[in-house]
């Protein structure tokens, strides 16, 4: 996928490069890069007045204050539109507001109705999501678009590779993220540079994205030109002029090491200090207020829809579904950790449904709207594979396995701050499966088994949606109901009624079992005889936990 998406831009670049671009003067509008959430809007007429308004209040700024970076929120009813823009500072007023009026039409015809398009060019780049994106860097995973014309400046080689180096280093130190050089190659040819992160990124991020910036530019030299880009950072050399002589930057103070540093060091570790103490009352106080910011969501348009997966990719990903590659079996089937061969780790669902009609039409269009499904509480499902009788699902990959593991496993012991925090989050995950997503799913098999943790042990929702896969008849009582014993809600397990109260119910177990560390199909022997958990919280007069 990614080898096609180059493959074209390099067909792009071909096709464009007898432009020649002759001097300084004349502005590069070569689109190198656009991008497409593969979800439609779910309100289009809110969305996409949201960014009628945010681009001309950007294109405002624009021509009022030459700016050459901006965001812009703006919300209609509980529809919320960022938009980000940024042109190259070496840009006049003019020439920026020129890429960013191409910018904005060039937007709407690639993407239509996506809820989240981005456009990069040479000179500037334009970006809307339906969720807050502004700090994110490197989640593009980076690209690169190298010039076709190779030089025969025999040090282009060594020269451009320091001249990049330099660049990476010292951007992120500057003010406004942004660097310009000239730098002599031989005779009076020169190479020109730039490299420039958005003005809302961390100097950390913008760091990190220079850093895959620069490993993928130096792969164009020794050619004479080339242009890297990411979600939050472009770098690009050229040996013709992108910029006027006069408009070089001085990057030889920020690639200094030491000198003041342990002044610095005194000053930073005191800040550092009170702007500590100030998170902490930050935290305190924001826990009190219901919202908590948890900053950037990865925008749609670096999402991608369901991806079809080849068998026989999965099947070596998880070296032929070997034993040692099994993670743990569940109610749909064997789950396996599999290496993807771009070395992504996922989560590898071998679903054992039975034979079924309902099923075979209804999978793919199953799947879709599962993988619709993006909350940082449930786990993400990425794709599936169709082969004969199997079907096979692919979600994200959790280090951390599941909640059972720590309650009633050797994963380690969790505080009480883990456990709020896998409490909330859970909820968090439920609420959103029954309210917020445009169909109202039903769990039907909330259990600890299925809470998985990730890496700062976040709870995350595993399963959801695949009872949709049982058929009907299946799916209650009669033969095998959509759940497991310990925490099925009594009017679920035996009426075969569902609805949301049934995961609720479930819930709730989970909650228990949470604060107590007891299993609540495990019968606690105590002097006062057996019990069941809820026996022991519920029947005697007092709660004891
Ligand atoms: C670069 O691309 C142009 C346009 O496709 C082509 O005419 C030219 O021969 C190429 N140059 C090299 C050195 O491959
Ligand atoms: C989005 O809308 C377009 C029509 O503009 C349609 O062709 C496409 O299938 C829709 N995509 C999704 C994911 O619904
Ligand atoms: C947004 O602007 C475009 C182009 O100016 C126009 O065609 C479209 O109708 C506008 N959309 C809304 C919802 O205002
Ligand atoms: C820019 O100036 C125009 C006219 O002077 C004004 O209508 C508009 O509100 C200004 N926009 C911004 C963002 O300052
Ligand atoms: C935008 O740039 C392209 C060239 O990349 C050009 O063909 C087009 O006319 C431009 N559109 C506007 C509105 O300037
Ligand atoms: C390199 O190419 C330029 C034209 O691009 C030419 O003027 C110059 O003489 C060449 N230099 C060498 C050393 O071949
Ligand atoms: C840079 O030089 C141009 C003339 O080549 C001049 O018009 C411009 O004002 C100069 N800019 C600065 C910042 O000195």
């Amino acid at each position: 996928m990614l080898q096609l998406k180059l493959l074209a831009l390099t067909l792009i670049w071909w096709s464009c490069i007898n432009l020649d671009y002759a001097a300084a003067a004349t502005r590069d509008t070569r689109l190198i890069n656009s991008g497409c959430s593969p979800f439609n809007a779910s309100n289009t007429r809110s969305f996409f007045a949201n960014v009628n308004d945010s681009i001309s209040e950007l294109r405002g700024e624009i021509s009022n204050q030459s700016l050459h970076f901006g965001t812009f929120k703006k919300s209609r009813g509980d529809v919320n539109t960022y938009t980000m823009f940024q042109c190259r500072n070496y840009l006049s007023k003019n020439d920026c507001l020129a890429c960013f009026n191409n910018a904005s039409i060039q937007i709407r015809d690639i993407c239509k109705i996506a809820n989240g398009a981005r456009v990069i060019y040479n000179d500037c780049f334009l970006r809307y999501e339906s969720e807050r994106f502004y700090q994110q860097t490197n989640e593009l995973g980076g690209g690169v678009t190298c010039g076709n014309i190779s030089s025969n400046a025999t040090n282009l080689k060594v020269v451009g590779q320091q001249v990049l180096n330099d660049l990476q280093l010292a951007t992120p130190k500057t003010k406004g993220f942004y660097a310009a050089t000239k730098t002599k190659v031989d005779g009076d040819r020169a190479i020109y540079a730039i490299a420039q992160c958005v003005e809302s990124a961390t100097q950390t991020k913008c760091l990190d994205c220079m850093q895959v910036g620069f490993n993928n530019l130096q792969s164009c030299l020794p050619n004479t030109d080339g242009t890297a880009y990411d979600a939050g950072c472009f770098m690009r050399y050229s040996m013709t002029p992108l910029f006027a002589d006069n408009q070089t930057i001085d990057i030889r103070p920020y690639l200094k090491e030491g000198g003041s540093s342990k002044k610095w060091a005194i000053i930073g570790g005191v800040v550092g200090g009170v702007v500590l103490l100030l998170l902490l009352f930050a935290l305190q106080w924001s826990r009190k207020t219901k919202k908590v910011h948890r900053g950037d969501i990865l925008g749609a348009t670096e999402l991608k829809g369901p991806v079809n997966y080849k068998f026989k990719d999965l099947k070596v990903a998880t070296k032929n579904f070997s034993a040692e590659n099994k993670l743990g079996e569940g109610g749909f089937g064997a789950v396996y950790k599999g290496t993807l061969k771009n070395g992504k780790i996922v989560a590898i669902k071998k679903l054992v449904l039975g034979k079924s009609s309902k099923m075979e039409d209804d999978f793919e269009s199953e799947v879709k709207l599962i993988s619709n499904v993006h909350h940082r509480n449930l786990v993400r499902l990425l794709g599936c594979c169709t082969k004969g009788q199997e079907r096979i699902l692919v979600y994200e990959y959790m280090a951390n396995s599941s909640l059972d593991k720590f309650l009633f496993g050797d994963k380690g012991v969790l505080n009480w701050k883990q456990r709020y925090d896998i409490i909330l989050g859970t909820a968090r995950g439920l609420a959103y499966l029954h309210e917020e997503f445009h169909v109202s799913i039903i769990h039907r098999d909330i259990k600890t088994a299925n809470i998985l943790l990730d890496d700062d042990l976040q709870p995350k929702i595993a399963d959801f949606g695949l009872a949709r896969l049982l058929p009907r008849d299946r799916s209650h009582l009669s033969t095998k109901f959509a759940g497991t014993l310990g925490y099925t809600a009594p009017e679920y397990a035996m009426q075969g009624q569902l609805s949301e109260k049934a995961d609720t119910y479930s819930y709730g177990i989970v909650v228990l079992e949470i604060i107590s560390g007891q299993k609540s199909t495990d019968v606690k022997i105590d002097e006062e005889g057996r019990e069941y958990l809820l026996q022991r919280l519920f029947i005697n007069d007092t709660v004891h936990v």
